[in-house]
């Protein structure tokens, strides 16, 4: 079968999680991803969180799967000219360094626009234009500065950063939808184009209902929101699911850290769920009866549910409520995840051999396209596709390959 992406090649210089996701995603699709990485030491994130020693962490090889590594030292004479003819053999460069890393190595969009005029030019920084722009950015600085961490947690407690990485795999993910576009986009113009995203700007993407909240709260309180009291920015709201209907996490039996259920009480699944907990005693209470009842007391609500919920375990929960169509969804701990079924038969949590560490598992590709499978490959060896790329994009002998080696420019 072919692959949505076949024929397009991919300069890889990012490093860390925000554009090595990216990276991962274009190669799945079938890009030629080809990672170039600083001879000896690679992508910092070879050697970071190491489980097994002198062995690829878990970290980069579940960000970097499916592509060939290239070493090369682009601070070298020759090694910068041997990525000029990478680039203008390429159709796009992701790249996510620190602020003006490439323009100083020389390599500048003015100077790409005239040496590789089709190549795309695709880049993950912290900040757009403005003050900010010269800062670096890590995960948790994106979530403090896009509005995830003030508007997560609990009133009582500080801003609180989440699991889900939506500074970096958010952004790679939204920086994938740009260099697609650009890629249809060159179809018609014939021209490659710069392609940026600002981690700051994709936090704030994923938190657009907390600016609608912050406009709607200049009007009055927020009714759906637990919190009682409300200052001029919207308030951490801790479980509330911050949508038109109330949900919250309730505990379940035995009563562990992860035994919980998100539950969601939609209007038309009332009288159900009263029954479902052995209340029908409040069917056709006027205190209860409609959502906008509910909504002046939904903590003695949940804790009604909680009642019945924290007697079972979530699953067993989650299958009697499903099979009242009850929106509801067990809190899935790590060990949940990669033991699940259903996760494990879709090709979500995957095992893939690795010449170093043996078998290790990885999250797979949630895209799915019915003309494009995805096989998750493994991630390469630091180097391991050096003379194969030099040879085969550029044309060079391996003699010359050899003596680079020497010389540390590969
Ligand atoms: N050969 C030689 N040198 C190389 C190289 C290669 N193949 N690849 C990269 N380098 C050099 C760069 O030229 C640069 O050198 P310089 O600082 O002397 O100009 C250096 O390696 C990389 O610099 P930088 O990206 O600033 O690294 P850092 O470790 O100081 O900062 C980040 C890391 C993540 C903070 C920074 O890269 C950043 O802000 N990136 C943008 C936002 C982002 O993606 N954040 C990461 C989220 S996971």
């Amino acid at each position: 079968m072919s692959k949505a992406l076949e024929g397009v090649r991919v300069l890889d210089m990012t490093h860390v999680q925000a554009g090595p996701i990216c990276t991962q995603m274009l190669a799945w699709l079938g890009a030629d991803v080809i990672k170039v990485e600083p001879p000896g030491r690679g992508d910092v994130t070879r050697q970071q969180l190491r489980d097994i020693p002198d062995v690829d962490s878990l970290y980069f090889t579940m960000l970097n799967s499916n592509k060939r590594s290239l070493t090369l030292d682009i601070k070298h004479e020759r090694g910068r000219e041997i990525l000029w003819e990478l680039l203008r053999r390429s159709d796009v460069l992701v790249e996510n360094f620190g602020p003006g890393a490439l323009d100083r190595q020389g390599i500048s969009w003015e100077l790409l626009q005239v040496e590789a005029p089709r190549l795309i030019y695709a880049s993950i920084k912290g900040f757009g234009p403005g003050d900010y722009q010269s800062a670096k950015a890590y995960e948790t600085i994106a979530q403090a500065m896009g509005g995830a961490m003030s508007t997560t947690g609990f009133e009582d407690g500080p801003p609180t950063s989440t699991g889900a990485q939506i500074g970096d795999s958010g952004s790679a993910v939204h920086l994938l939808a740009a260099i697609l576009a650009a890629l249809l986009q060159r179809q018609t113009t014939g021209r490659g184009q710069r392609v940026q995203i600002a981690m700051q700007h994709a936090v704030l993407n994923l938190c657009r209902v907390k600016i609608r909240d912050h406009q709607r709260l200049q009007r009055g309180p927020l009714k759906e929101y637990p919190n009682r009291e409300f200052g001029a920015a919207v308030p951490r709201s801790g479980n509330a699911s911050g949508g038109g209907q109330p949900g919250w996490a309730l505990r379940c039996s035995p009563g562990g850290p992860d035994d919980f259920i998100y539950v969601i009480v939609q209007p038309h699944v009332w009288e159900r769920l009263l029954r479902q907990i052995g209340r029908e005693d409040l069917l056709g209470d006027p205190a209860w009866e409609t959502p906008e009842a509910r909504l002046q007391h939904l903590d003695e609500m949940f804790a009604m549910i909680e009642g019945w919920t924290s007697r079972h375990t979530k699953w067993e929960v989650f299958q009697q409520f499903n099979s009242i169509d009850i929106p509801c969804g067990p809190v899935f701990d790590t060990g949940d995840l990669v033991n699940d079924r259903s996760l494990r038969e879709s090709g979500m949590i995957v095992e893939v051999p690795h010449p170093e560490r043996g078998t290790y598992l990885t999250v797979g590709c949630p895209l799915r396209l019915s003309d494009s499978a995805v096989e998750i490959g493994r991630s390469p060896l630091l180097g391991e596709h050096s003379g194969e790329v030099l040879q085969e994009v550029l044309g060079l002998e391996a003699a010359e390959v050899e003596l680079m080696r020497e010389q540390g420019v590969v």
